[in-house]
């Protein structure tokens, strides 16, 4: 990896921590040249400049030094972290960002009944979360089957492909929408300041010093 001079935020590029993430952004100081189509945004007061992505390929990029932070949701973070992918123990939560709450939970079929995770048993869980899910299976001792889908979980059950599955829940809409209801929470997640556990040395690290200090008062005041 080159050196760089210019700290390197990574952020998705349209979804719902886009929006809040710009602006908390903005609130810190930080002002970016219109690109939104674009994958790169170039800082223009200080030495700080945006990287639009897939929010799922954050972790990613900040453990190859491509960015330098990132925000992005703690359930991604996490997922990631439990992964065995290249840097990812390196990874951690520099702070809560006070946005994009959600929660990551079991959902069931509204007819199934439903006491405790043991009832989970022998069956197939859909999720984009799999290590989370596995994780939090192996704490419950539930032996379950874990179908691994990129998106569009909560129609697994009607397809037949799953019994039930493991996904967000921000406003319940979605699961009201698929006759699922939600029966444990594996995760309470929000938008998270993410970075590598060690600051750079150069100037890079006396930048996201600031930042973290700017975002402790903005944070501050909204809350
Ligand atoms: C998440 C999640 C649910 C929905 C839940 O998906 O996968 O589908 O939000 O939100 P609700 O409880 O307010 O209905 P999202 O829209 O973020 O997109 P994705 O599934 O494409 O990642
Ligand atoms: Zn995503
Ligand atoms: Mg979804």
């Amino acid at each position: 990896m080159k050196p760089r001079d210019r700290l390197r935020i990574a952020m998705q590029k349209s979804g719902r921590l886009t929006e809040p993430a710009l602006d908390l952004l903005n609130r810190c100081g930080l002002s970016f040249r219109q690109s939104r189509d674009k994958l790169f945004c170039f800082g223009e007061g200080e030495p700080v400049d945006l990287l639009l992505v897939r929010d799922d390929d954050i972790p990613g990029l900040i453990a190859q030094g491509v960015c330098d932070l990132g925000i992005v949701g703690r359930n991604v973070l996490n997922e990631f972290k439990g992964g065995a992918g290249d840097g990812a123990a390196t990874l951690t939560e520099w702070r809560p960002l006070g946005f994009g709450r959600c929660r990551l939970s079991i959902a069931v079929p509204q007819e199934m009944p439903y006491g405790e995770p043991k009832d989970l048993h022998g069956l197939r869980i859909a999720t984009s979360y799999p290590g989370l899910l596995a994780a939090w299976l192996r704490e419950q001792g539930v032996d379950a089957t874990i179908l691994t889908l990129a998106g569009s979980v909560e129609i697994a059950p009607k397809l037949g492909t799953a019994d039930v599955i493991c996904d967000l829940v921000q406003s319940g809409g979605t699961l009201v929408a698929n006759q699922l209801r939600e029966t444990a929470v594996l995760l309470q997640s929000e938008a998270v300041l993410a970075g590598p556990e060690a600051l750079p040395t150069d100037e890079r690290g006396d930048m996201i010093e600031l930042l973290l200090k700017r975002l402790e008062g903005v944070i501050q005041v909204r809350e």
